[in-house]
């Protein structure tokens, strides 16, 4: 824009010096007018001879000065269009737009899955951009089939294969859970290609039985800058563990919250905690070690309300009754939010907790009593206490929210608080007031 607007600077001076250049020509000797009258027909009389048609002069002048301006009328309407490009406010839009978007990889774990065709499916339908999208399937288990799929895909994705097949050697009783030996691996591996192989700065990690809504890459980009410059954030997760239909509220998809859980199941990580994590990854159950708080260190994740993935697989290594029970009925968001260009600075630590704690600790409290016989009459929202993690499982058991702690942490957890809808009304499930840190001796 810098180069348009100089353009225009340097059109403007060309007219003045025209302008100027046609008055010392009309002044030092004009063409003199023929016997018609018409000007410029003796052109080879130029400046040989003076006139005495004083108003014929004057009329001809008019004309000129007429025409000219006519065309600085044109140059100023034209000026004028572009004005929005002077416009400081404006010029630092455009700046913004000029630096280049970061590439977000979005990194597929497969295994023996064939069904990882409707998670790329998906992301291949809703990726709005190859370049700044590329997506990585990594596999390991070395299954035919599965690798026959991903090939179809042809350079649509990159296909990388995890080589070392070899059993993971391990004590007698963990012989069952071999399956989360090797996908830790799986992930040590496949995050190594990605940040240090393939040289990215972030990743967004989804599994091959995961299919993602519309505005999933829409979410994610919208949250980078937020998790680069925010130390007290670690991961963005396209997940609600209580995102079930009828505990969330459709009407506040654009909504998003911290939680100090981890939730996985799409999510954001950054190069440098990739560094910060990559020497002591665990052999096993990876998930669970991101929630102890050797890892945390106290840093939260961003998640909605409403659901940017869904699970759809039931058969491998997690169990089916929790499938059954909880992950199938998780509500995906169906509208398109457009995040990257609403505000997210409610997101920002002190701010978020500052409103968060006013809003939790203002709200009346309500016994279970009442929110389970549908009682609340007033819009809310309500508070309902616990104060031990009995009372915690108890109520979250009762009331059909997940009711497993990790480290201390329920899920979906801020600051001990869970938030989730009942019959309508938003509750807030949180320890008393004055709450200052997690038991890890609740699990
Ligand atoms: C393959 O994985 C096993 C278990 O993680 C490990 O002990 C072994 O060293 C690995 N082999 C190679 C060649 O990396």
């Amino acid at each position: 824009m810098f180069r348009k607007k100089g353009s225009l600077i340097l059109c403007s001076m060309f007219v003045f010096i025209t302008w100027n250049a046609i008055l010392v020509l009309l002044l030092r000797g004009r063409p003199a007018p023929g016997p018609s009258g018409v000007p410029g027909q003796e052109k080879g009389e130029v400046g040989q001879r003076p006139t005495n048609d004083v108003v014929g002069d004057v009329l001809r002048m008019a004309d000129v000065f007429e025409a000219e301006l006519e065309l600085q009328k044109k140059i100023l309407i034209q000026i004028k269009s572009h004005q929005s490009l002077w416009d400081p406010s404006n010029r630092n839009k455009q700046k913004v737009v000029a630096a280049p978007e970061p590439v977000i990889p979005i990194l597929v774990i497969a295994c023996n899955r064939v069904t990882v065709r409707r998670c790329l499916d998906k992301l291949l339908q809703h990726r709005p951009s190859a370049e700044l999208y590329p997506i990585i399937v990594s596999q390991d288990c070395g299954h035919a089939e599965t690798a026959e799929v991903i090939r179809s895909y042809g350079d649509k994705v990159i296909h990388l294969k995890q080589p070392n097949l070899s059993d993971v050697a391990v004590r007698p009783e963990h012989k069952k859970f071999q399956g989360y030996y090797k996908i830790s691996r799986h992930y040590h591996w496949a995050l190594n290609q990605v940040f240090k192989t393939l040289s990215h700065s972030s990743v967004v990690i989804v599994e091959d039985d995961l299919e993602v809504a519309p505005d999933f890459f829409e979410y994610f980009r919208s949250l980078l800058p937020l998790l680069k410059s925010d130390p007290s954030l670690w991961c963005v997760s396209a997940w609600n563990d209580n995102g079930r239909d009828g505990y969330v509220d459709p009407g506040k998809a654009d909504v998003l919250y911290r939680t100090d859980f981890f939730p996985g199941l799409g999510w954001m990580l950054l190069g440098e905690v990739w560094e910060e994590l990559e020497p002591k990854w665990p052999a096993s159950f990876w998930d669970d070690w991101m929630r102890q708080p050797e890892q945390r260190r106290d840093r939260a994740c961003i998640r909605p309300e409403v659901s940017r993935t869904l699970t759809f697989g039931r058969q491998g290594v997690s169990l089916g009754q929790f499938y059954d029970k909880y992950l199938r009925y998780i509500k995906l968001n169906a509208e398109f939010v457009p995040f990257t260009k609403l505000d997210l600075s409610y997101l920002k630590e002190e701010t978020y907790r500052n409103n968060f704690e006013k809003e939790v600790y203002s709200a009346p409290v309500v016994t279970y009593e009442d929110v389970k016989q549908g009682q609340l009459k007033r819009p809310g929202p309500f508070r309902l206490q616990y104060s031990s993690k009995d009372s915690f499982k108890m109520l979250a058991k009762n009331l059909g929210i997940m009711d497993d702690l990790k480290s201390g942490v329920p899920r979906t957890g801020y600051r001990g608080v869970v938030s989730f809808m009942s019959r309508g009304r938003r509750i807030y499930l949180a320890p008393p007031p004055g709450w200052m840190k997690y038991d890890r001796t609740w699990s």
